[in-house]
């Protein structure tokens, strides 16, 4: 199907219009937060349901239960899907677990009165790429990314599902109230768990024992989460998202680029970066 057929534009940014339907961007829209609410955001690709998971293990002290019988989409849903009008969110008890993929300026009205607490995950760009081509073939939702130089070229022009890498970093970097907000990459989390889980468990103000904080990481180590039927969209309808050449849990390294971009390519995207990325002070761990 074209992008016509499969894509609405949200406030500059491309969506799916099967999952963000009118009615579900309105229920975001009038979503109201509540100051204990932890977000977890992202933009797609960069390690979304991996914090879906060593969130709710954190929150409950290590307790695998939530994890164990509820698909990460219910765990911690995102608030502009469509289907999270229907998981009750209202009545859930705090402190709320939720994800959302949208750009600060896309946030609700509510969220600005609140400030919830944010993690906001972030990965390098040409390993988001990779996996978003990947991930382009198996979902039914998203316009079949067609040869690798045409996507590329969509993807640093933000022609893409979510709009640009560039606009959203930026976008949650930029705010003026940080001390809400937890930034994190999906490398820090790659090189050393049991301190990214640690460091998690602080800024959620969650005291846990060296022992609780091994065995959540332990539990959130690739091949672990991929046995995780709750984890690993292995619930998902196949129509929805066909796994049978790639895996949504698919190689879950950093720096796989090397093996998907040609030399030029990677040139390119750096160039790009370089231009898009020169006012931005932050130190990102791959620089
Ligand atoms: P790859 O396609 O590079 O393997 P998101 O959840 O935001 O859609 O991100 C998906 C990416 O995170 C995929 O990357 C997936 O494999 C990776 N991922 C998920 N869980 C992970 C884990 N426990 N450890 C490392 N990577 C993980």
């Amino acid at each position: 199907m074209t992008e016509a057929e499969l894509y609405t534009v949200y406030k500059g940014v491309q969506l799916a219009a099967h999952l963000h339907p009118p009615q579900g961007l309105k229920y975001f829209e009038e979503f109201s937060f509540r100051s204990d609410d932890i977000i977890i955001v992202t933009y797609p690709k960069s390690g979304t349901t991996w914090m879906q998971e060593i969130v709710p293990l954190i929150m409950s002290g290590g307790d695998p239960a939530s994890v164990e019988t509820l698909p990460n989409w219910r765990r911690v849903p995102w608030l502009e899907m469509y289907q999270s009008c229907t998981f009750n969110i209202e009545q859930r008890p705090s402190p709320r677990m939720l994800a959302t993929h949208c750009q600060y300026n896309m946030m609700p009205p509510s969220f600005f009165k609140a400030k919830p607490k944010v993690i906001y995950v972030m990965r390098n760009p040409k390993d988001v790429f990779t996996s978003s081509f990947h991930y382009h073939r198996m979902a039914s939702f998203l316009v079949n990314p067609g040869p690798q130089s045409e996507f590329l070229d969509k993807f640093l022009d933000g022609k893409v599902y979510f709009g640009s890498w560039f606009d959203h970093v930026k976008s949650w970097l930029n705010t003026e109230d940080k001390e809400h907000i937890m930034y994190i990459s999906y490398e820090e989390m790659i090189m050393d768990l049991k301190d990214s889980v640690a460091r998690i468990a602080q800024f959620l103000d969650k005291s846990l024992d060296a022992e609780v904080i091994e065995k959540i990481a332990e539990r959130c180590l690739f091949k672990n989460m991929k046995q995780n039927k709750m984890s690993n969209y292995s619930t998902a309808p196949p129509e929805f998202l066909d796994q049978t050449n790639t895996e949504f849990l698919r190689k879950g390294i950093a720096g796989d680029w090397k093996n998907q971009l040609t030399v030029a390519e990677a040139e390119y995207f750096d160039a790009v970066y370089k231009d898009k990325m020169k006012d931005v002070k932050y130190k990102f761990v791959w620089d």
